[in-house]
């Protein structure tokens, strides 16, 4: 995927980034403030959004357009175009990273809480990819999909969190090939744990005793990924991550489950 590609200007992007109001988001929003880009985020609490936005506005000068929305409800993807269309904004990339985990034994989950899950983490990312793609492969900006070494493989007691991921790093680099000859950049993120709000969500102790990543470190490796001449498929931030990624891929499927299973029940 080179051929159309140039060098990424992030001061020429108006990037969109769902899940703008806490964590990971709100950290791609700074550094790219910080690197000139005009923003667009979403979230559904509007209150740290625009509070967000002041300081980037004062700082760096840059344009931020604030949007809440619950991106879980089906057709918010359009509903947001069409905001975007009356407020006159477009947008020239596209930082999928709205999402959120469940956890515990499957037999014991929440239905409605795990049918938001899928619809937000899954059904929401294809959504709003496919309303800005034509948009996007249009311009010379990126996409970038937020999955989880979780998506890597099975994850016993987090099981629907895990498949989603796993869907969104297939499908994200299903997109990178697509792409080639255009002038996008596609990247599927996938971050291990790192400190964020994500664990007082996923609820239970279960980020308690593992090591965590900042999400400004976490951030700066994907930016410093996606301005390489040849940016993707994926990004594992950090070699802990890394090697477990790579580990996922050689140890056999069953002994895998079991220490999985062991990890996930000694948390
Ligand atoms: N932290 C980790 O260890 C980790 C590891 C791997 C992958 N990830 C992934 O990283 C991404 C960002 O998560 P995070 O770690 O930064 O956690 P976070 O601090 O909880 O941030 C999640 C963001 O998603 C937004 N969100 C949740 N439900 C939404 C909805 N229905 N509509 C619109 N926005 C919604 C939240 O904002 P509102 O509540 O204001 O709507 C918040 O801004 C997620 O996709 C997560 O799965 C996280």
């Amino acid at each position: 995927m080179t051929s159309r590609m140039l060098p990424l200007r992030f001061g020429s992007q108006t990037v969109l980034i769902t899940g703008a109001s806490s964590g990971l988001g709100a950290e791609f929003a700074r550094q790219l403030a910080s690197r000139g880009s005009d923003l667009v985020l979403v979230a559904r609490r509007e209150s740290k959004l625009e509070s967000l936005a002041v300081e980037l506005r004062d700082r760096f000068g840059v344009t931020v357009t604030t949007i809440a929305a619950d991106l879980g409800d089906p057709g918010a993807a359009a509903a947001l175009r069409t905001e975007l269309e009356g407020r006159g904004v477009s947008v020239t990339s596209l930082i999928n990273n709205a999402g959120f985990g469940t956890s515990g034994g499957f037999h014991e989950e929440d239905a409605e809480r795990v049918r938001a899950e899928i619809a937000l983490n899954v059904a929401a990312l294809v959504d709003l990819t496919h309303t800005f793609i034509a948009q996007l492969r249009a311009g010379d900006g990126f996409l970038v999909n937020v999955a989880s070494v979780a998506g890597y493989q099975p994850t016993p007691g987090f099981a629907v969190y895990g498949a989603t991921k796993a869907f969104v790093r297939s499908f994200t680099e299903a997109l990178w090939a697509e792409s080639a000859g255009t002038g996008l950049r596609v990247l599927a993120l996938s971050p291990g744990p790192t400190a964020t709000e994500f664990f007082e969500v996923a609820g239970e102790d279960i980020g308690s005793g593992l090591p965590k990543m900042t999400a400004r470190k976490v951030v700066g490796l994907t930016l410093r990924e996606l301005k390489k001449p040849n940016p993707g498929p994926s990004v594992v931030p950090g070699p802990i991550n890394t090697s477990l990624t790579i580990a996922s891929k050689l140890v056999p499927r069953k002994l895998l489950l079991r220490a999985m299973s062991r990890a996930s029940r000694s948390r």
